[in-house]
């Protein structure tokens, strides 16, 4: 009986630890999500090649040097949200010239927003974040994080501190 109660408090504070590690930070439901999502952005041709282009712009820190940004809708595991998928570009000789003459040279990196169902993470109004390579591959932090999911959630730095801060309460700086 007694031993019973053990097990069970172990397993509920493993499971419990895992689901903290996931809430702050990404793990691997976030990374195979990020994959569904980067699938539905290449099928909306927001993302690979060939995917539309908007104009590119001069950017600011963090995102990169030139920027593009594209606003729309996609469906994931079968949930429909609003998606904003920016395009970070940057390395020697970038220019808003040269990224609108040949984007694939320059791209470092895919920044999106991705409004997930309600509950996902009603404190920060169920946004997914991710920071794609230019592959579809993820972007890690500096501990080796991949950067996909709930990012970071709780941290004084990171995709949800900094977009709190954007005017009008809703995460989005480029309104
Ligand atoms: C230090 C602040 C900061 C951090 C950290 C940051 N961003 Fe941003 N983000 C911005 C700013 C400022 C803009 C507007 C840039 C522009 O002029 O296009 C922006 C724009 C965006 C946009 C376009 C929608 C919008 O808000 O205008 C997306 C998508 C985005 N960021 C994703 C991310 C992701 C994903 C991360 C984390 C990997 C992240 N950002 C981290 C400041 C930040």
């Amino acid at each position: 009986m007694k031993r019973t109660t053990l097990i069970a408090a172990i397993g509920l504070s493993i499971s419990m630890s895992a689901g903290a590690g996931e809430m702050a930070f990404s793990g691997p439901d976030s990374v195979d999500y990020s994959k569904a999502l980067w699938s539905a952005l290449g099928g909306a041709k927001l993302v690979g090649a060939p995917s539309m282009n908007p104009k590119p712009y001069k950017g600011v820190h963090p995102h990169g040097a030139v920027l593009t940004t594209a606003t729309s809708s996609v469906e994931v595991n079968g949930h429909s949200g609003k998606v904003i998928v920016k395009k970070n570009y940057g390395g020697e000789g970038v220019s808003v010239d040269a990224v609108a003459k040949d984007p694939a040279k320059y791209l470092k990196a895919v920044t999106v927003m991705f409004q997930r169902e309600d509950g996902y993470d009603s404190d920060n109004q169920n946004w997914f974040w991710a920071k794609y390579k230019a592959d579809g591959g993820l972007h890690t932090n500096g501990k080796g994080m991949m950067l996909a999911g709930r990012v970071a959630k709780g941290k004084p730095k990171g995709c949800i501190a900094c977009h709190t801060a954007a005017p009008g309460g809703d995460y989005i700086y480029t309104n």
